[in-house]
């Protein structure tokens, strides 16, 4: 049992207690954020006078040989010791000597924690975000290539209205944008340095905390050192925002299930994307889309567990906080696993463009336009949508679409039914006609394209590729 701590205590930690405390096991995962931390740190003391040119390059090389040895797979990481902090601290002191002591000068694990699951999670968001603009990327191709795909919209999973493929993907396209948008937002929030905030109070010790920041890739310095190390809000607006990211692709899954399904036959999902059956030789099931959505309880428990766990804390630091950390890690994975295979599963579907127009076709979603052919004729709204309904019934007594009826068949309803009636209700037309903005009419469609093209190139996250600090 490797500690940092002890001088005070008369007795050994109890097996169990040091396994409970223990979190090596998984902030391990942050290992190069911690030695990119300390790296910051110690230049920071030499250039305050804190630390001499020959310590600080000690201990740099020190730190920078401890990484270079466990990306080499020299070094590993053994449960024991107690955390991240104290497994680098040990080891640097083994290989540097008394140099390696003064590595926690002027900082707390309070603070060092605090800035090694901030620096991992700014770079977690910059990679859910790269992620998203590859999804959205394939989305616009789907977009730019179904402006006449036709399909019926749905409201209450009933055929409501015509709209086309583009239309109903670029629903999406809005939701996963927005999501991007969010990331950008929390990026910015958290941006800020909480090094150099002590256990809660500072420290006496004359540190440059705009320095530290500015070598982190920060914005600036936190303001206030007790909320330095109190503050898991970024953590929980991350969580929130992957949240709704899931819940987005989660309604995404569902519709792809349905549209594979044999009644509705919408799709294909392509054979690299499905599984089979062990006794059923005929099924050809869509897992991955299954998976998704059911993987989005788990990224919701990770939000709703950090937030409970953070209710009741009083200031500053306390233990509970280190639950922050198996739950997030475990949720950005499964989030940035199911974005890419959701992008690679949309992007190798097959859509059956066919099978769509033909259900746009049935189910009265030319009702509306029916009715409005109607009004252009001089009818109120209000009894077009009467007469309109009664032709529907009629239609359903007679197992045909409006359409399908003769001209004489429309008239026995309403006199006013002409012969234009056919074109001014095709699939085409209803379609065609929606040209506000936002709407599916192939022109609106369009120019929406272009908007989101436009939104692609020029958008996105703000910050250095290379934010670690490497050689120096
Ligand atoms: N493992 C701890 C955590 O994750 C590190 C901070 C420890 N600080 C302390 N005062 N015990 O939060």
């Amino acid at each position: 049992m490797a500690q940092l701590w002890g001088g005070r205590f008369t007795k050994e930690t109890d097996k169990l207690v040091y396994n409970f405390n223990a979190s090596i096991d998984f902030d391990k995962k942050f290992y190069r954020q911690d030695i990119e931390g300390s790296i910051a740190h110690v230049v920071m003391l030499e250039k305050q006078g804190i630390l001499t040119n020959e310590e600080k390059d000690k201990i740099v090389k020190g730190l920078t040989g401890i990484r270079q040895d466990l990306e080499n797979g020299v070094l590993e990481i053994t449960d024991e010791y107690e955390d991240i902090h104290s497994f680098v601290e040990a080891n640097l002191i083994d290989r540097i000597g008394d140099a390696g002591k003064k590595l926690h000068t002027g900082r707390s694990r309070n603070d060092q924690v605090a800035l090694d699951m901030k620096l991992y999670t700014r770079v977690e968001v910059l990679c859910v975000d790269e992620l998203l603009k590859e999804l959205l990327e394939t989305l616009l191709k789907i977009m730019e290539e179904n402006i006449e795909t036709y399909m019926p919209g749905f409201t209450h999973l009933q055929k409501a209205q015509p709209i086309t493929l583009a239309h109903h993907i670029g629903a999406y396209f809005e939701m996963f944008k927005r999501d991007r948008l969010r990331l950008k937002d929390i990026y910015k929030r958290m941006n800020y340095c909480p090094l150099g905030a002590g256990a809660l109070a500072g420290t006496t010790y004359p540190l440059d905390r705009y320095y530290t920041a500015s070598l982190l890739g920060f914005e600036g310095p936190t303001l206030n050192s007790i909320d330095s190390v109190a503050d898991r809000d970024y953590v929980i607006e991350f969580l929130s925002a992957m949240s709704i990211t899931m819940m987005h692709l989660s309604r995404f899954c569902e519709e792809i299930i349905l549209w594979n399904s044999n009644e509705y036959r919408f799709v294909e999902i392509d054979d690299s994307y499905a599984t089979g059956s062990s006794i059923m030789p005929q099924k050809k099931n869509p897992d991955i889309a299954e998976l998704i959505r059911g993987k989005t309880g788990r990224v919701y428990g990770a939000l709703v567990s950090i937030l409970t766990t953070m209710k009741g804390i009083p200031l500053a630091y306390n233990k509970d906080m280190q639950e922050d950390k198996e739950l997030t890690f475990d949720a950005i994975d499964t989030v940035k696993g199911c974005i890419a295979l959701f992008t690679g599963m949309i992007s190798t579907i097959k859509f059956n463009n066919e099978v769509m127009a033909k259900s746009a076709m049935a189910g009265f979603t030319n009702a509306t336009d029916a009715a409005d052919y109607l009004v252009g004729k001089g009818v109120p709204f209000r009894d077009a949508h009467g007469i309109i309904g009664r032709l529907v019934l009629y239609c359903i007594e007679k197992n045909s679409s409006i359409e399908e009826l003769s001209i004489d068949e429309l008239k026995s309803i309403s006199e006013v039914f002409e012969e234009d009636v056919y074109d001014k209700i095709s699939l085409k037309t209803c379609v065609e006609k929606r040209l506000t903005v936002g709407a599916p009419g192939p022109k609106a469609m369009k120019d929406v394209i272009k908007l989101e093209k436009d939104y692609l190139e020029n958008d996105g996250i703000n910050m250095r590729k290379e934010i670690y600090i490497h050689e120096r």
